[in-house]
C-alpha cells in the first residue's frame, strides 16, 4: 500500500529492564520489587524463601548479550529501541546520596552500542519495579519522600545521559496501580482506594518534577509519560452502556489529563467526593504538576466493552479485565485483538490534547512452534502487527501526529503478567522454556524479515 508515514517516523521495538536483563543481584544492583514477584506483576512482592525461582534472575542474560541483540535489531533496521533503566542498579536501595557507578557505566556501554547503529534510545525510568528497600523501610509511594528520591535519581541518569538519550517517559503503566497497587505503587495488597489515589498523587508529582529535571538539564529532549490505553465500546446502544464506556474510559484518561494538561480534571473531583477521597495535595504539588509532558505514549493491546448491567460484567483478560467483544478474536491469552481500537484511540487522543503520540507498545503474545528445518513460521504475528500498522497509518492520514512505533518484545522476553517464556512476543527466538531450560540462544522468525521490509520501505510494503 502506498503509505504517508513520516521519513522521520520512529519505528523499533520496547523491552522493560527487569523482564530482559538478569544479572538480577551483578554490578552492585539491588534487589528491586520485580525480584521479589516471581509469579508476575499481579502478585505482591515478598520476601521469598531462598532459592525459589525466578525466571527474570537471568531473563534473557541481555545484561551479557545486548551487543548481539542490538546487532539484531539494528539488522531490521530499526531507528529507536525502547527499554528502562533498573532503579536499582543506580540506586540500590533507592535512599542513597551517591550513585552506583558501575550501574551507570552499564547503560553507557548499552546507550553507545544503540548509537553505533543510528538506534535513539528511548528510556522509560521506572518500568514496573523500584528498590524492594524503599517499599520495606518507607512504604513505597505511599510516602512522600519517596518523590525525592525518585526525583535525585531521574536528576542523576538525565546528567549522565544527557548526550545520549532525546527520548525519555516517566512511568511505565502509570494507570495498573489502580489495578494492581503493590506493582506500581509499593503499597500492601487491598490497600485503600483513598490510599492509591494518594500513592498515585505522589507519583504524579515526581513524574512532573522528572519532567522539570528533564526539561532543565537536556534541554533539546523529549519526555513522554506512559498510560496502558484501553477503548471501551459501549456492550450495547442503551445511553447507561454509553455512559459507562465513558466512566471506564476516564479511569485511565485521568493519568493523561493530569500529565499532558497539568492539573486534576473535574471529571476526578465527582468521584472522589463520592468515595469520600481527600488527597493531600500542597500548593508545590499542584505548581510541580504544571510541567506536562512533550508527548504523550501509551501500550495498546486490546479493547473492551462496557455495560451497565451487572449480570454482564463477568470481565477476562489478566491485567486490564475485559468484557468480550462479540465482533472481536482474541489471542491465547484473551486479549482481545482490535487494529481499528488503535485508529480510534489515536485520533481521540489527539483530539483531546494535541499533542504528538508515541506508541510504546504493541504486540501479540503467542506459542512458537519450531519447525523440523528450524524456522518459526510465525503468520499469526505479522498479521496482527501487520493490520496495526495499516490502522495507524489511517490515523496519520486522519491527521494525528504519531513520532513512532515501538512493538513490544521484539526478542523474545519473560512476560510481565504471567512471568513466563511461552508467551512470545519477538521478531526473534531466545531458546528458554518456562523452567528456565535451554541455550538462550537467537533465530530469526518468519516476522524479522517482515518488520525489515516494513521499516526499509517506510511502511509502503504493508
Ligand atoms: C505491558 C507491560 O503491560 O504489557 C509490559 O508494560 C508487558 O511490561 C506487556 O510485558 C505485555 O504483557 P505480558 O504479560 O504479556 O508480558
Amino acid at each position: 500500500m502506498k503509505t504517508t508515514f513520516p521519513t522521520d517516523f520512529l519505528w523499533g521495538g520496547a523491552l522493560a529492564a527487569n523482564q530482559v536483563e538478569g544479572a538480577y543481584n551483578v554490578g552492585g544492583k539491588g534487589l528491586s520489587t520485580s525480584d521479589y514477584q516471581p509469579h508476575g506483576l499481579m502478585y505482591p512482592a515478598t520476601e521469598r524463601p531462598a532459592g525459589e525461582f525466578n525466571l527474570k534472575e537471568i531473563a534473557i542474560d541481555f545484561y551479557h548479550r545486548y551487543p548481539q541483540d542490538i546487532a539484531l535489531f539494528a539488522e531490521m533496521g530499526f531507528k529507536t529501541l525502547r527499554t528502562s533503566i533498573a532503579w536499582t542498579r543506580i540506586y540500590p536501595r533507592g535512599d542513597e546520596e551517591v550513585p552506583n557507578e558501575e550501574g551507570l557505566a552499564f547503560y553507557d556501554a548499552l546507550f553507545d552500542e544503540m548509537l553505533k547503529y543510528g538506534i535513539q534510545p528511548l528510556i522509560t525510568l521506572s518500568h514496573y519495579e523500584m528498590p524492594y528497600a524503599l517499599v520495606k523501610h518507607y512504604g513505597g509511594w505511599g510516602n512522600r519522600k519517596t518523590i525525592g528520591f525518585f526525583e535525585r535519581y531521574a536528576t542523576t541518569v538525565f546528567e549522565r545521559y544527557q548526550h545520549k538519550v532525546k527520548y525519555w517517559l516517566t512511568f511505565n503503566e502509570i494507570n495498573v496501580s489502580l489495578f494492581s497497587c503493590f506493582t506500581g505503587l509499593g503499597l500492601p495488597e487491598g490497600s485503600s482506594e483513598q490510599a492509591v489515589y494518594q500513592a498515585v498523587h505522589h507519583q504524579l508529582v515526581a513524574s512532573a518534577r522528572a519532567v522539570k529535571a528533564c526539561h532543565r538539564i537536556i534541554p533539546d529532549a523529549k519526555i513522554g509519560n506512559m498510560v496502558a490505553a484501553m477503548p471501551y465500546y459501549p456492550l450495547t446502544c442503551h445511553p447507561d452502556d454509553l455512559l459507562e464506556a465513558q466512566r471506564k474510559e476516564r479511569e485511565w484518561l485521568f493519568f493523561f489529563d493530569v500529565q499532558a494538561r497539568g492539573d486534576y480534571p473535574s471529571h476526578i473531583q465527582r468521584r472522589f467526593k463520592e468515595r469520600n477521597i481527600e488527597l493531600e495535595i500542597s500548593p508545590q504539588d499542584r505548581e510541580d504538576l504544571r510541567e506536562t509532558i512533550d508527548f504523550l505514549s501509551f501500550s495498546y493491546y486490546m479493547s473492551s466493552c462496557a455495560t451497565a448491567d451487572k449480570d454482564k460484567q463477568q470481565a477476562t483478560g489478566n491485567i486490564l479485565k475485559m468484557i468480550p467483544n462479540p465482533y472481536l478474536s482474541a489471542s491465547e491469552w484473551g486479549w482481545q485483538i482490535d487494529p481499528a481500537g488503535l485508529r480510534h484511540l489515536l485520533n481521540q487522543l489527539w483530539d483531546r490534547y494535541q499533542k504528538p503520540l508515541f506508541i510504546v507498545e504493541n504486540g501479540l503474545g503467542a506459542k512458537d512452534r519450531i519447525e523440523a528445518d528450524g524456522s518459526i513460521q510465525d503468520d499469526y504475528r505479522i498479521a496482527y502487527l501487520n493490520d496495526h500498522l495499516v490502522q495507524v497509518h489511517e490515523a496519520i492520514a486522519d491527521g494525528v501526529e504519531v513520532l513512532g512505533y515501538t512493538c513490544w518484545g521484539p526478542i523474545d522476553i519473560v512476560s510481565a503478567s504471567t512471568c513466563e517464556m511461552s508467551k512470545r512476543y519477538g521478531f526473534i527466538h531466545v531458546d528458554r522454556d518456562d523452567h528456565g531450560e535451554g541455550t538462550l540462544q537467537r533465530r530469526r522468525k518468519k516476522s524479522f524479515g517482515w518488520y525489515k521490509q516494513v521499516i526499509a520501505t517506510g511502511g509502503e510494503s504493508l
